[in-house]
């Protein structure tokens, strides 16, 4: 857009590049998503979270004895200060992403590298986040039902350990396979809002704390993470799969979104969308519950029309139900997002220190000028 002064106006930032990045590539038109130059298809099939975090945070896949290393670094980092512990006790009944911003802000004065912004401490400062994550979700869900926290494991992965915490009870090996595939497709996604939100105050050399408490308050909006809790409630108010086309037909006609499709970049099918797609299958079988799996493709079914006008599938449309059949509750599926994507957060927030510039963009000025000043006792 031109505007009369021949500005050129790039709203919400759309196809504006503002910096390099060597950590994530994005095809929006082919659907193409590469972590460190490494097919988000082979790193779902073949790859762990912590595998691909350590991936993502120093370049290169790790060798055996770099993963063990990396990996007891996250397992020794789980527990959370008592304080912090106290913080989510006085906040427990706000929304989870809420409790979760106020927890990860809270853990930056408890934190050892607290006065340490180096690229060095900020690596350290990420992985002891990775873990706290996950911790501070199932710590805050069992404090809010009057629970003791479950003390983390020490042994089981990331993702197993993570549904460990909701009840102490240890997930099946496919239950756990598909948890770790969540926040593996999760990892990172480029200069998405959140990431982009921390890159700005990593921008002005502020911390990782702080730059990863912005990311979460940018992620909690149902433009970015919160649609994955949207979609379960959209296939709930679906109820059964012969509803869903008459459901979305009157969706789209109030000038309504279906969640869980279209996306800024994507113009095709969100290349992580299907590695969901056949757990959910599975998983709804297993769990008895096929139903859910076929509302969400009669949804898709009903979206077909729209395809041609870019508007996909998008990751979040599988996720929510994959977290509903593991029996976690709806309002904490943003949050899981949140816990996958430190990793992500944290290389950008590098990324910027390592050649960091101030972002700040103009705002072009529509208001008036030259307006008299009229003192308070003369204003009508
Ligand atoms: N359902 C119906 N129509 C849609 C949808 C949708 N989900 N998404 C986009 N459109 C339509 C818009 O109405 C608009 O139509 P118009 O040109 O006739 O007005 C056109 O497609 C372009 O939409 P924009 O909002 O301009 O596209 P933008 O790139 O800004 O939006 C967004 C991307 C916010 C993700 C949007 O697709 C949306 O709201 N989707 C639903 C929420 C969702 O699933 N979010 C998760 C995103 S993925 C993630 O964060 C991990």
């Amino acid at each position: 857009m031109t505007t009369k002064d021949d500005i050129t106006l790039h709203r919400g930032l759309q196809g504006v590049y503002f910096d390099r990045t060597a950590t994530t590539f994005i095809d929006g038109k082919q659907g193409i998503l590469e972590y460190r130059g490494y097919s988000i298809h082979d790193l779902a099939a073949m790859s762990t979270f912590e595998e691909t975090s350590y991936l993502l945070l120093y370049g290169d896949l790790p060798t055996q004895a770099q993963l063990d290393e990396f990996d007891a670094e996250l397992k020794s980092s789980r527990e959370l200060p008592e304080q912090v512990l106290d913080v989510i006790e006085i906040v427990k009944d706000s929304h989870p992403m809420d409790v979760l911003r106020t927890a990860v802000s809270a853990l930056a004065s408890f934190d050892e590298d607290r006065e340490d912004n180096s690229i060095e401490a900020t690596y350290r400062k990420g992985i002891r986040l990775t873990s706290q994550f996950a911790t501070i979700v199932m710590a805050h869900h069992r404090i809010r039902h009057g629970k003791d926290p479950i003390k983390p494991s020490t042994s089981l992965s990331h993702a197993a350990n993570f549904l460990y915490m909701l009840e102490g009870e240890e997930p099946t090996a496919d239950t756990a396979e598909l948890m770790d595939r969540d926040f593996v497709i999760h990892a990172d996604h480029g200069s998405n809002a959140s990431a982009f939100t921390a890159r700005v105050v990593a921008g002005t050399s502020a911390d990782l704390h702080g730059a990863v408490t912005a990311g979460i308050a940018a992620l909690s909006g149902p433009s970015h993470g919160g649609a994955a809790e949207n979609v379960m409630q959209m296939a709930q108010e679906i109820g059964e799969p012969e509803n869903a086309a008459q459901y979305v037909k009157d969706l789209l006609a109030s000038r309504q979104r279906v969640m869980g499709f279209g996306h800024r970049v994507y113009k095709a099918e969100d290349p992580r969308a299907r590695h969901l797609r056949e757990g959910v299958r599975k998983l709804s079988e297993e769990k008895g519950e096929p139903k859910w799996y076929a509302i969400l493709e009669a949804v898709i079914d009903a979206m077909k029309p729209y395809a041609r006008r870019g508007i996909h599938v998008n990751v979040d449309f599988f996720a929510g139900v994959v977290y509903y059949l593991n029996g976690v509750p709806q309002d904490l599926f943003v949050p899981i997002f949140a816990v996958g994507r430190v990793p992500g957060w944290t290389v950008q927030v590098v990324e910027q220190f390592q050649h960091n510039i101030l972002i700040r963009p103009l705002l072009s000025y529509t208001g008036e000028h030259e307006r008299p000043y009229v003192p308070i006792g003369d204003r009508g």
